[in-house]
């Protein structure tokens, strides 16, 4: 692995605000002093997932993982150390000169896992396909198809577009010349093997858009045709270990920062429509890949954001798909949810490169709309409002609509229209309304942040009291609490300041006495090789070295206690005392243990050495003082 030395990744730390780069993955609202959100890695319902900007670190109170920033992107993107710091220092604008090498660009921080060297295989394969389309003869007749679309060399750098070429074996020869398992790369997806066992090209003659997951990983495949119709229009990779359409939405990786800019995220149906959008300035735009909106991509979307816009093909089908997918996330998720509608039947694409990125935005920002007004509209399709059975049976349903309405001004707003468009007084409309069974939404199933949760969300600025021991997710059972809380105290205060780490040392050695759990353990002797390097107290920087997550989790886990900072050393003392203690408590219970033991087995004398033992034990403790 490269060095980076350490004071460029303090530079580079420091730069960057851990809540921003959170933020991009995780909706999250202040609470006192940190910012509170739903935890990334395990799932849950109301917020124990917590950022602190004074300590730029985040932890998990309900599955204890926390870290700084780089941990966080090394989970939740699978980076590996260099990456993640390479990644924050593109954040922050500072250059960084590492290349990241292969061993180093792995998901899950698993160098060799099958599904990281599948990954590796589609990064090569990218870029040959994007080589051929933009600098060979081959690719010159897709290339032209593309500019003839209005695509410029720019986009299609961006989004590393390729070209596939007609023969059997590009890609396999390619892969074969760099000692590439071909099987893995079968199994990838990326070629299969023909019937008499030959192993070729599954893409051919097709354009290539390369698609990432939610980490930003390399992982299939969808090629177009462009120059004859035999075949699908789109070919994507099969379902494989690491491709799964219900789970991908083209450009949400890279959207991210704009979707939490914006604070919306943009819903389209195709890649070229996520191109044009991007090129529009609405680089907050994603597509699911031919299928209609999944439960997991409502997942990956209510994560980042509240709010939806539905910019979907402005033919039947598109607007039937947008009924479908704003169902799903106004009513069964809660969401905000606008529709935008293109007219003529147009996609977001044609409508971009005829009518230009301005009037697409004015029809983003000015005619969006609302998921209620939308609805209103499409309840009208299949039916003749001259005629007065559908009429009425229309009016009913829009009525039963705006009656699910919330706010009194907002269906005042909606009658109105009514009102106005089928020639009806308001307080006809109104006494209809009344008599329209109403059935109410459900109440919030954590569509969003819903505020009242976050208002019960315990508060961690205690000094580690009842609280946040109910919430510690490291302690172990069967512990004196009063040990366990002396343990968390000292580790606090020997990370935060070199010479309580030394004053401490010397009491605990004074006392011939150590920490008892395995992880506080590890992590003191952790702390012992960062001071012995001649560090200064730096929590943020000890976690970067440290490799065991357990102990980086505890580390989180401290900074976010508040302790009071005026410590004398005679509290040192009583905390190396109270562990000299528990520790002395263990050994009676262990001693009792054996005692019981011997009783039942009639070893008499065994018994009477350990009874013995016990009360010397006990004598030595009531001398301890507390
Ligand atoms: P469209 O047919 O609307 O294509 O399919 P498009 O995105 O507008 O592309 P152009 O403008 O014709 O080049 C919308 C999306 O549905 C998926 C693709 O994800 C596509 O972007 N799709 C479509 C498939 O997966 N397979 C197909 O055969 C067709
Ligand atoms: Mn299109």
């Amino acid at each position: 692995m490269q060095r980076i030395p350490e004071e460029k990744i303090d530079e580079i730390r420091s730069q960057v605000d851990i809540v921003d780069v959170v933020g991009n993955y995780v909706q999250l609202k202040k609470q006192g002093r940190n910012y509170t959100g739903l935890c990334p890695f395990h799932g849950e319902k109301t917020p124990s997932f917590s950022v602190s900007p004074e300590k730029q670190i985040f932890h998990c109170f309900g599955c204890g993982k926390g870290g700084n920033v780089f941990s966080f992107l090394m989970q939740i993107d699978g980076l590996s150390f260099v990456e993640s710091v390479k990644k924050v220092a593109d954040l922050a604008h500072i250059p960084l000169d590492v290349a990241i090498s292969q061993g180093d660009s792995s998901p899950g921080n698993k160098p060799d896992s099958q599904e990281s060297k599948m990954i590796e295989i589609h990064q090569l394969a990218s870029k040959l396909y994007h080589y051929l389309l933009m600098e060979t003869e081959e690719g010159q007749e897709a290339l032209q198809y593309l500019l003839d679309r209005g695509m410029s060399e720019q986009e299609l750098d961006h989004f590393e577009i390729g070209f596939a070429p007609a023969h059997a074996s590009t890609v396999t020869t390619f892969l074969k010349k760099r000692e590439v398992d071909l099987a893995l790369a079968v199994e990838s997806g990326l070629l299969t093997e023909r019937d008499d066992g030959e192993v070729v090209d599954r893409f051919r003659n097709r354009i290539m858009f390369p698609i990432k997951n939610d980490r930003g990983q390399l992982v299939g495949f969808s090629g177009r045709l462009f120059n004859q119709e035999d075949g699908p229009k789109y070919l994507n990779s099969p379902e494989t270990p690491i491709f799964n359409k219900r789970n991908i939405l083209y450009h949400f990786s890279d959207a991210r920062q704009e979707i939490r800019k914006k604070e919306e995220i943009l819903l389209l149906e195709g890649y070229m429509d996520v191109i044009s959008s991007v090129s529009a300035t609405f680089s907050n735009g994603v597509a699911s890949m031919g299928t209609s909106l999944t439960e997991e991509h409502v997942q990956m979307i209510r994560r980042v954001t509240n709010r939806a816009i539905i910019c979907y093909d402005g033919d039947r089908a598109g607007i039937e798909a947008s009924f479908k997918a704003g169902t799903m996330l106004a009513e069964q998720h809660r969401l905000e949810v606008f529709v935008l509608q293109l007219p003529n039947g147009k996609d977001p694409d044609d409508f971009i490169r005829s009518e230009g990125a301005e009037k697409f935005a004015e029809i983003y920002t000015h005619q969006r709309l609302t998921w209620t007004a939308f609805k209103l509209q499409f309840f009208k399709r299949n039916r003749n409002l001259q005629n007065e059975t559908d009429k009425i049976a229309y009016l009913g349903e829009a009525l039963a609509e705006i009656g699910k309405l919330d706010q009194a001004v907002e269906r005042e707003l909606y009658l109105k229209q009514l009102g106005s468009e089928f020639d009806l007084s308001m307080e006809a409309l109104k006494q209809q309304l009344q008599q329209t069974v109403v059935v109410k939404p459900k109440p919030h199933d954590y569509g969003g942040p819903p505020p009242e949760s976050y208002g019960e969300y315990p508060s961690y600025e205690g000094d580690g009291g009842p609280v946040y021991e109910q919430f510690s997710f490291a302690q172990p059972s069967g512990v004196p609490s009063a040990g366990l809380t002396s343990e968390k105290r000292l580790l606090k205060y020997m990370l935060e300041d070199r010479d309580a780490f030394i004053q401490i040392r010397n009491l605990l050695e004074e006392h011939q006495t150590d920490f008892y759990h395995d992880n506080y353990k590890a992590l003191y002797t952790h702390l012992i090789g960062f001071y012995a390097s001649g560090n200064d107290a730096n929590p943020l920087a000890l976690m970067d070295q440290l490799k065991d997550d357990m102990a980086r989790n505890l580390v989180s886990e401290l900074e976010m206690m508040t302790v009071n900072t005026d410590v004398s050393i005679e509290e040192y003392q009583d905390y190396v005392q109270s562990l000299t203690k528990s520790s002395i408590e263990r050994d009676i219970k262990e001693k009792e243990q054996a005692l019981l033991t011997a009783t039942q087995q009639g070893d008499i004398p065994a018994a009477l050495e350990l009874a013995r033992t016990i009360t010397t034990m006990r004598a030595t403790m009531k001398n301890t003082p507390n």
